[in-house]
């Protein structure tokens, strides 16, 4: 195998350049800490990828704190009311005046990425693009290495002092665990969901989530020319199996636009079936390696907390690298997963109480039909409750 030339022991191997790993990337580097990210994907495919959007203020924050706020600042959108729709009427909240008094910001993923990858690679930072890792070695001891397959089909290899596995919940770093290193909490929601980009202007000023006896339909507004829809549909449907009309006046009926307003159609420019799952790995290292984002814990998009906790991980462990490389303290390092797992389980468990509150009776027995006045229960509350909105508020918009 034609090695890389080996690495020095204060090097760091990120694996995956989405929101986790080029925020590592760029603390490390900001920091004097020598890293490199490799990525499967062409730098245009990671640029253009339409992923999530709607960042917490805590993330802003985040960003703010190390300089990679730009971009979202000149072009990303406040954000801070969602508007319920379903058999009992609709209502909105402006969660800006409740809980913390904390708005999102929208601004499309692969804008942030693209900010990032610039500010990376222009303050020196090294990428090594089309260049897939296949196996992380020696994880459990002080001297891991990553196999890589590159560009040109050859293998290569990457010594480094640290691994941190940023390349989500398919990625070389949960493949490489050993067996029984970490414990997998999984969970199937049993839900089902078309996602949709459509090159529509946004038919709300506000997130919208409708409920409808037949099935879930959410509405996110992306830029003033593009809108990202959901609609539930069945588990295995095939992402091109309706066609866009039908799709449109499904959006059109469970968004209940005969009462509420037209929905803007346009062309359906992006789809995706996502089966809702959410998973989380404990614990979040295992020696030299570190997981980071979706390798950490998968979140269902109910809340849009994966990215904003993908970047508060990164953070945690890039200051906890720092610590130990540059300051020779691994106590950052040795707490990094008890210190990310509180925000993870919080995350999860508000997804799946927005799971809960989203989607109507699986099936027409007691038990089902018990669910579904226990979730009208959640949202009549959820109407009229100050406190209930208070609590809304912290979680939807935090992380
Ligand atoms: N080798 C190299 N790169 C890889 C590999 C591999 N074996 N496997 C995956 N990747 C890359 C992907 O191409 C992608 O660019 O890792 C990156 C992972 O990025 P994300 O999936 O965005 O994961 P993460 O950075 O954890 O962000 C999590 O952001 O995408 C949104 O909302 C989404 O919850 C998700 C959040």
């Amino acid at each position: 195998m034609a090695d890389r030339q080996t690495r020095s022991t204060t090097d760091v191997v990120v694996l995956g350049a989405g929101p986790a790993g080029l925020v590592l990337g760029n603390l490390l580097q900001q920091r004097g800490v020598d890293c490199v990210v490799l990525e499967r994907a062409e730098r245009a495919h990671v640029e253009t990828r339409a992923r999530a959007g709607f960042l917490a203020a805590n993330t802003v924050r985040i960003l703010e704190r190390h300089g990679l706020a730009e971009g979202l600042r000149r072009h990303g959108q406040p954000h801070s009311v969602c508007e319920f729709r379903g058999a009992d009427g609709r209502f909105r909240l402006d969660y800006s005046g409740l809980g913390r008094g904390e708005r999102h910001t929208v601004y499309p993923q692969q804008q942030l990425v693209s900010d990032l990858l610039t500010r990376f690679l222009a303050s020196g930072g090294r990428v090594e693009f089309a260049t897939e890792a296949v196996t992380v070695l020696g994880s459990g001891t002080e001297r891991p290495s990553v196999t890589v397959r590159e560009a040109d089909g050859r293998p290569g290899r990457w010594r480094a002092r640290y691994v941190a596995g940023c390349d989500g919940r398919h990625g070389a770093a949960r493949r490489s665990l050993p067996p029984g290193s970490v414990r997998r909490h999984h969970c199937d929601h049993g839900v089902t969901w078309l996602g949709l980009l459509a090159e529509a202007p946004p038919s709300l000023d506000a997130v919208g989530y409708a409920v409808h006896e037949r099935g879930f339909a959410g509405h996110m507004a992306r830029t003033s020319e593009i809108t990202r829809y959901y609609v539930q549909c069945e588990r295995g449907t095939p992402a091109d199996a309706w066609s866009e009309e039908r799709i449109w006046d499904e959006l059109e009926l469970r968004m209940r636009g005969a009462e509420y307003g037209p929905l803007h159609r346009g062309r359906i420019v992006r789809r995706g079936v996502v089966d809702l799952e959410s998973d989380v790995l404990e614990p979040l290292r295992h020696g030299s390696l570190f997981l980071v984002g979706d390798a950490a814990g998968l979140v269902s998009p109910s809340a849009a907390k994966g990215a904003n906790l993908a970047v508060l991980e990164a953070e945690i462990l890039a200051e906890a690298l720092v610590d130990d490389l540059v300051h020779g303290d691994s106590g950052g390092l040795d707490t990094y997963s008890a210190r990310c797992l509180p925000y993870l389980w919080r995350a999860q468990e508000f997804s799946h109480w927005m799971i809960r509150l989203l989607h109507g009776p699986s099936g027409s027995d007691g038990t089902s039909l018990f669910h579904d006045s226990l979730r009208r229960s959640r949202i009549a509350s959820l109407r009229t409750s100050r406190s209930h909105q208070d609590w809304f508020a912290e979680h939807y918009a935090g992380v």
